[in-house]
């Protein structure tokens, strides 16, 4: 099993945005799109338009990570520009298991994110609906804030629970990734990486993007599970994660 890396586009330069994702391209297993509604989080960032652009331009597996208020109110739009998941906040959602449900039948990638002040434990009951978690290791809103330690244990224990109900939905980090910690993450069980800032911010982003790759799969060769490559998650046949494309 290899680690994923998903490029925030959050930190690209958008007046050169298609050269900013071909620069990294070879190197990203997804794009990870951050979707800011400006009321779930204070920022408002981007939406179906971009999606589209990426899809338009390239083949690359859209990572749609919606910090939003009503998140399925917005599913079918997004799944329409092109998403190929869609992660909803499980502390914007009225009915998280509704909404997975709802995702898998778009016939799209269904992920639920957890905010760094929530506990892993509100998962539980939801892992076998799920395709992916995001695990947020940085308050939602903003790129290059700094990686919340306490996600390590979090990811740990859900890589666990994984393992234990014989799962394979992936796990993705969210947030202060850098050269400096990714290794960690991996060796916890992240299977998942976003980065924004340690790529775009880079004077070398495909540099910086191999580099990290390299960094997690080290990691990963430490975890104790790094062996064990993800089954198809309950209801996720038809999904191919990335590069598996
Ligand atoms: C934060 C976003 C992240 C962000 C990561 O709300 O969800 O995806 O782009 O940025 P870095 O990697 O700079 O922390
Ligand atoms: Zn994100």
């Amino acid at each position: 099993m290899k680690p994923k890396l998903a490029p925030s586009i959050l930190s690209a330069d958008f007046w050169a945005l298609g050269d900013a994702i071909e620069a990294v391209s070879e190197h990203a297993d997804m794009i990870h799109v951050d979707v800011m509604d400006g009321c779930f989080v204070p920022n408002i960032t981007m939406g179906n338009v971009v999606i589209e652009a990426i899809k338009a331009h390239s083949n690359l597996f859209v990572d749609c990570h919606l910090m939003a208020v009503r998140p399925a109110s917005h599913f079918d739009s997004l799944a329409a520009s092109g998403a190929d998941s869609i992660s909803f906040h499980y502390e914007a959602s009225d009915d998280p298991r509704k909404d997975l449900s709802s995702l898998r039948k778009l016939g799209i990638g269904a992920s639920i994110a957890i905010n760094p002040s929530t506990s892993e434990e509100v998962l539980i009951t939801l892992l076998d609906s799920t395709d992916m978690v995001v695990v947020m290791s940085v308050n939602p809103g903003f790129s290059g804030q700094r990686f919340i330690e306490s996600a390590i244990d979090k990811i740990r224990c859900i890589r666990q629970w994984r393992e234990e109900m014989g799962l394979g939905f992936e796990i993705e980090v969210d947030g202060g990734i850098t050269a400096e910690n990714i290794e960690r993450a991996a060796e916890a069980g992240a299977t998942v990486f976003v980065s924004a800032s340690s790529i775009f911010g880079s004077k070398d982003p495909a540099g910086a993007a191999a580099e990290l790759k390299r960094l997690a799969s080290v990691g990963m060769a430490r975890c104790p599970f790094g062996a064990s490559s993800p089954q198809k998650a309950v209801g996720a046949d038809n999904l191919l994660w990335g590069k598996e494309q």
